[in-house]
């Protein structure tokens, strides 16, 4: 699954149908994926690559940046917060080289830099993205793409009018697990036919920051009304879908990818608070947004998938996020953050497959088997033997990336993903998740939301990619 293929093939077949009208961006990108070089097998990529970055708060500190600073050639030369506290860690953590900006305007028109990083609350996505291409910027954009579907598609109208680069940050689409499951559970037909998918996001916390201060900061000129809706955008849904745009956005993603891009024919759901904010401190505000959701979704050819993600109760027996697949044949799970990572019971009865000792076998008593009643099957781990020569996410082999023996990653997700966006940027590739697929998750989480909200069985209109 090699980045630079999916240039070609990804944006050419998946998009073509949809950009109606966009004749001469698909030539644009043609005429990219025409010109550019596969790099060199093996050969490390360090040609320098300078990036700014608009939001240093968790995501940007935590998870990208230190990503990022691991990818040879890799520099930030600009970073921008409203707090100036954060961008200056982030400039500590740049190797103290960045440009500091309070002003992503400014940022985007005066930046020394080959792309920027978006990495701030959701509802801020749209404008920046927007402003970004006027300014001729690639962009990556953290998930969820925006606020609302209309956003998303104005963003991808902005990219297509710049001809650049959007990259879109569900970083799990570069997680080798996933593309080990797809190409050799799914698409070979193991399961038999699907019937039913599970996914579920369980935390314990209050999703609530602690206060900073603020002195000097003029939060009002940057669209907020109060100091605590900077730090907590995600409880107030003005700026935020919550869990449906924070957790659940991930794993219909990656549910989208392994259903081929289909969408959702109808979704019900129910979405309640659990937590109260008045006993977190005094006069702090109470969130409006849902922090307990559990949705039904009807995908066609009888899939339903349903949906769960809590915040008050972490159990789980794989590990605080994992998506079940049980299809006629057999069950595939996967939990990214757990050891375990994958696992493939085949139902009783159901012969063994040729190509399976390709995978890592569970020996039945390992304590990473749950499901021990389940004697009549065999249990795969679902990551790749050593040896065993597969496909390539953002141009390295998956068996590269994979410690075989634990099924841990050798290289964190992220680090995958944004070496796919360097690439992507510097030799002109349409990325593997591009502006469509954020388009195309957004829409099971906003209108998964929409439902909750409306209280309705909503009915997924056919037309809900139409660009027109
Ligand atoms: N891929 C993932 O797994 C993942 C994980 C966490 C968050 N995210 C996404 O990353 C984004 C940011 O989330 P976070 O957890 O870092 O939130 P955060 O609140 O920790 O950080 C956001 C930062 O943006 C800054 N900011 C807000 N408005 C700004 C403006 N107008 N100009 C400049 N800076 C501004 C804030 O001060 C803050 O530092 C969200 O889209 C979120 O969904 C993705």
């Amino acid at each position: 699954m090699n980045n630079q293929s999916v240039s070609r093939r990804g944006f050419l077949q998946t998009s073509a149908g949809f950009l109606a009208g966009s004749a001469a961006m698909i030539e644009a990108y043609k005429s990219w994926a025409a010109e550019a070089a596969p790099a060199a097998a093996g050969a490390p990529d360090d040609r320098p690559f300078k990036v700014g970055l608009i939001g240093c708060g968790s995501q940007a500190r935590l998870n990208l940046m230190p990503a990022a600073l691991r990818v040879p050639g890799w520099k930030f030369t600009a970073v921008c917060d409203v707090l100036p506290a954060r961008a200056q860690e982030a400039n500590k953590i740049a190797g103290g080289q960045a440009k500091i900006y309070d002003d992503w305007r400014v940022l985007l028109k005066e930046a020394d830099m080959d792309a920027v990083m978006i990495v701030t609350p959701l509802k801020f996505h749209k404008e920046m993205v927007e402003e970004a291409f006027k300014c001729g910027r690639h962009v990556f954009c953290e998930k969820t793409m925006a606020y609302d579907i209309p956003s998303c598609k104005a963003m991808l109208k902005a990219q297509m009018a710049a001809g650049k680069i959007l990259q879109i940050g569900h970083h799990l689409r570069y997680h080798p697990l996933y593309h080990f499951a797809k190409g050799h559970y799914i698409d070979k037909g193991l399961l038999g036919k699907i019937n039913n998918i599970t996914c579920q996001w369980n935390r314990n916390g209050t999703w609530r920051k602690p206060a900073e201060p603020m002195q000097g900061v003029d939060f009002k000129k940057w669209g907020y009304e109060t100091e605590d809706e900077v730090l907590n955008w995600r409880l107030y849904r003005k700026y935020s879908g919550g869990l449906m745009t924070e957790l659940a956005s991930h794993q219909l993603d990656i549910m989208n990818w392994f259903m081929e891009d289909k969408m959702p024919e109808a979704i019900v759901g129910v979405g309640k608070i659990d937590n109260d904010d008045s006993k977190m401190g005094a006069n702090l505000p109470k969130r409006d947004i849902f922090d307990n959701v559990h949705l039904i979704y009807e995908y066609p050819d009888g899939i339903q998938l349903t949906y769960q993600s809590i915040t008050t109760n972490s159990f789980s027996p794989f590990g605080e996020a994992f998506e079940i697949i049980q299809g006629e044949k057999g069950t595939l799970i996967m939990a990214h953050l757990s050891k375990l990572c994958g696992l493939f019971f085949l139902e009783p009865g159901v012969q063994e497959q040729l190509w399976m000792p390709a995978a890592h076998r569970e020996p039945l008593n390992s304590p990473n088997v749950i499901h021990k009643e389940h004697k009549a099957g065999i249990v795969l781990n679902g990551t790749p033997s050593p040896g065993t020569r597969l496909e390539k996410v953002a141009g390295m082999d998956i068996v590269d990336l994979v410690d075989t023996a634990t099924a841990s990653l050798k290289k964190a997700t992220y680090e995958i993903e944004l070496t796919g966006f360097k690439q992507s940027v510097l030799d002109k590739l349409n990325p593997f998740c591009d502006g469509m697929v954020g388009l195309k998750s957004a829409v099971p989480a906003l209108l998964g939301l929409e439902a909750m909200e409306k209280k309705i069985r909503l009915e997924v209109p056919k037309d809900i990619l139409s660009l027109a």
